[in-house]
């Protein structure tokens, strides 16, 4: 009976509306194969209750926890330290509880990342960001870092691809400018990898971002942020014009492998959660 523990590693998610987010399946999928002890607990904590529930992870001694919408910005005021990329983008998506010190990180970029480096090394390549929302500053800061030589920030909003092309040229060596989104855009020849940042395609698979499908080339690589459905619209026509394609999926499960990394120092199976993933979006095999 002694040495038998009933106390399970506390992980989680605060977010709200929270039923939707299949990242706890994924997980705890994970936990399992891992033969890890651990629980991952999908909260739904509105924006006023953001401070108890961060008082409350510390004082139930979690590990860590992920930080979706709508607290990504106003989760830092709560934190001992943030990490530079998460200091660069201006929000935090995960923090780690150590010794109660509470440090954030952003995991969506550096998910990204992961998965595009399965295809190609981003650094000295040129690259065409659509959108200019959260997801795309993650990718474009981190990119930046990751020493990509330059960066066309597309948005129908230019003021905010201004935005995000000056964050980029202000805090990292890379070259970036801002396009406004006015039509078809065209991919310059000289690009090397496209990426829907949009939320172009979420949950409908024949959604396509404005862009001039001629100009998709062989050799081109063109990865989307969107994780269900995994093959968009976008990726379906870049991989019949012979593009090397990269999905949102791969996304969403490096950014969960990277997150318990700097929670418990594991490397969790990303196969696992792929495949849980791929399940709850009725993926087929
Ligand atoms: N796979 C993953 O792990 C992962 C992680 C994070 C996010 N995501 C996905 O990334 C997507 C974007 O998330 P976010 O947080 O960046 O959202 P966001 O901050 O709301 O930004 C949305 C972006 O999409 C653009 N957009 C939306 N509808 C458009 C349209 N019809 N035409 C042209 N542009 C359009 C917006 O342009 P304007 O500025 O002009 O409005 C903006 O740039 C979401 O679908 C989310 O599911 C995936």
């Amino acid at each position: 009976m002694g040495d038998r523990n009933f106390r399970s590693i506390l992980t989680g998610s605060f977010s709200t509306p929270c039923a939707d987010n299949p990242t706890v399946a994924m997980v705890e999928a994970a936990y399992r194969h891992a033969g890890l002890d651990a629980r991952y607990i999908n909260c739904d904590v509105k924006a006023e209750h953001l401070a108890q529930a961060v008082a409350g992870a510390v004082a139930m001694e979690w590990v860590g926890f992920n930080c979706s919408l709508p607290h990504k910005v106003a989760v830092i005021e709560y934190l001992d330290e943030v990490a530079d990329s998460a200091r660069i983008i201006g929000a935090v998506n995960c923090v780690s509880i150590r010794d109660g010190r509470l440090v954030g990180d952003n995991t969506d970029g550096k998910g990204f990342l992961a998965s595009l480096k399965g295809v190609t090394d981003p650094s000295g390549r040129k690259v065409v960001v659509l959108g200019a929302g959260g997801a795309a500053r993650a990718i474009a800061v981190e990119l930046g870092l990751a020493g990509a030589a330059h960066l066309t920030i597309v948005n129908r909003d230019v003021a905010r691809a201004e935005n995000v092309a000056a964050l980029v040229r202000d805090n990292t060596p890379c070259a970036a400018e801002a396009m406004a989104w006015t039509g078809p855009v065209a991919v310059p020849e000289g690009a090397d990898i496209l990426i829907n940042a949009t939320s172009i395609g979420l949950g409908d698979g024949n959604a396509l971002p404005p862009v001039n499908l001629d100009t998709l080339r062989s050799g081109l690589v063109v990865a989307d942020v969107i994780p269900n459905p995994p093959m968009t619209h976008l990726l379906r026509t870049a991989k019949a014009r012979g593009c090397t394609v990269l999905d949102g999926l791969g996304m969403l499960v490096n950014q969960g492998v990277i997150g318990v990394e700097l929670w418990l120092g594991k490397k969790l199976d990303a196969g696992v959660m792929q495949r849980t993933l791929q399940e709850i979006f009725e993926v087929p095999a």
